[in-house]
């Protein structure tokens, strides 16, 4: 059965790829075959290691590939820390306290490094954390392709306008996506990695007591998952940071529960429910089939992470390969 699974996710994956815009085909799963055969094994003995001290880490990876995806591709730029060259994208708005994984992605290069020294990319260790986190998770498997070059310029502004808001509505969830070559599939499927991780109540307290400053919870939340929400989040004197599950459902698991949530009304942000609710949007079909099949569900997220971690790669002789990922080399 698993074996069948796999064969399927990766005929899924081929398919996916041959949609890719701008034809980025130059990634290549068997890229460090050659040049560090160990990759994944070590990277997944390191991601193993810290989620002994902390559950939550192959959420914060999955998040990490995202948000360096968005931001002129997947170069390793979200890693970069502010110096004479950097203005750092871990600042901006949807990252500043609130990304995190960085010390691990920090070991793993260190790791690998060691193993095969100046070979993997910071913006490839992502992609890997990524697949393998997803994968330890419950969820599916999918062969990443790899080769990316890492990036030596940041962008802060372009962080704080390409990433998704959990206030955006679903034409500017789309039209954030489009920006980027993914599709309504794609924002569907991958909009499923919530199914695993958290989220400050900071994202939820305007839901709870003041929608849309109507000054009432959104319509749209379930009574009970608001209650029991709100008595985690209170109103008054509450602490804004303060974390909640994303998928109350089943936590820490990679699985379809994202989308039975919603169909329950339990999406925890805006922008989760509205991929079902808002009138006439193409994305609720996607949504109930993927709440009607985890096949379904695991085939087109390994497919649309596959097409996000194809965003504008360098490849070839673009970029380098950083010695330490929060540094351009030779600064
Ligand atoms: C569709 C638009 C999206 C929006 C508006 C959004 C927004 C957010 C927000 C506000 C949080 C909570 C952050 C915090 O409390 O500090 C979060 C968490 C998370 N997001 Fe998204 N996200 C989106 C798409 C994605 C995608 C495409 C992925 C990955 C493929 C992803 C993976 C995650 C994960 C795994 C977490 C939990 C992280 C952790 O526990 O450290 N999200 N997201
Ligand atoms: C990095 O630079 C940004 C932009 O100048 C600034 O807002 C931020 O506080 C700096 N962070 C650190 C740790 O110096
Ligand atoms: C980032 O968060 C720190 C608190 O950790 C805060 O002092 C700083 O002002 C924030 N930076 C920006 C640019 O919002
Ligand atoms: C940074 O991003 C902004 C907004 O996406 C864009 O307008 C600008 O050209 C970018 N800057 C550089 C140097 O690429
Ligand atoms: C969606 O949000 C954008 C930006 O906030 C706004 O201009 C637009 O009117 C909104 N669309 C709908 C249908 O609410
Ligand atoms: C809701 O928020 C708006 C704008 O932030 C504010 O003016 C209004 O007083 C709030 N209503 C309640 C009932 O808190
Ligand atoms: C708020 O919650 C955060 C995250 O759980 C925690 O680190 C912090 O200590 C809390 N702050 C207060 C004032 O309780």
């Amino acid at each position: 059965m698993q074996a069948i699974r796999a064969v399927l996710l990766g005929i899924a994956v081929v398919l996916g790829l041959g949609g890719v815009p701008g034809g980025e085909a130059q990634l290549d799963e068997k890229f460090y075959d050659g040049s560090c055969p160990g990759v994944h094994r070590i990277v997944r003995r390191v991601l193993k290691e810290a989620h002994q001290a902390d559950v939550r880490i192959y959420a914060s990876l999955t998040r990490l590939h995202f948000h360096d995806c968005f931001v002129q591709g997947c170069d390793g730029s979200i890693l970069l820390d502010n110096s004479t060259s950097i203005v750092s994208e871990k600042f901006a708005k949807p990252n500043n306290n609130s990304v995190r994984g960085y010390t691990v992605v920090d070991a793993v290069k260190a790791a690998l490094e060691e193993a095969c020294p100046g070979v993997v990319s910071c913006a490839d260790i992502l992609a890997v954390a990524a697949k393998i986190s997803v994968e330890l998770s419950g969820g599916p498997r999918w062969r990443v392709p790899l080769g990316r070059r890492d990036g030596t310029t940041a962008n802060l502004t372009a962080a704080n306008h390409v990433l998704p808001s959990p206030r955006d509505n679903i034409t500017m969830l789309q039209r954030k996506f489009r920006a980027v070559g993914l599709d309504d599939t794609d924002l569907v499927a991958l909009s499923g990695a919530h199914t695993f991780g958290r989220a400050q109540c900071q994202f939820v307290t305007d839901r709870l007591y003041n929608f849309s400053k109507t000054g009432k919870p959104d319509p749209t939340m379930d009574a009970g998952y608001r209650v029991q929400l709100a008595r985690s989040c209170p109103r008054r004197h509450g602490n804004r940071t303060a974390l909640r599950d994303l998928d109350p459902a089943t936590p820490d698991a990679f699985d379809k529960s994202y989308f039975t949530n919603l169909q329950a009304s339990r999406g925890f942000l805006q922008s989760d429910q509205e991929l079902l609710l808002a009138p006439g949007a193409p994305t609720a079909a996607i949504v109930a089939r993927f709440a009607g099949s985890e096949k379904a569900f695991f085939r087109s997220f390994a497919s649309s992470m596959v097409n996000m971690g194809n965003i504008r790669p360098l490849t070839g002789g673009q970029g380098e390969v950083r010695k330490n990922c929060w540094k351009v080399n030779g600064s």
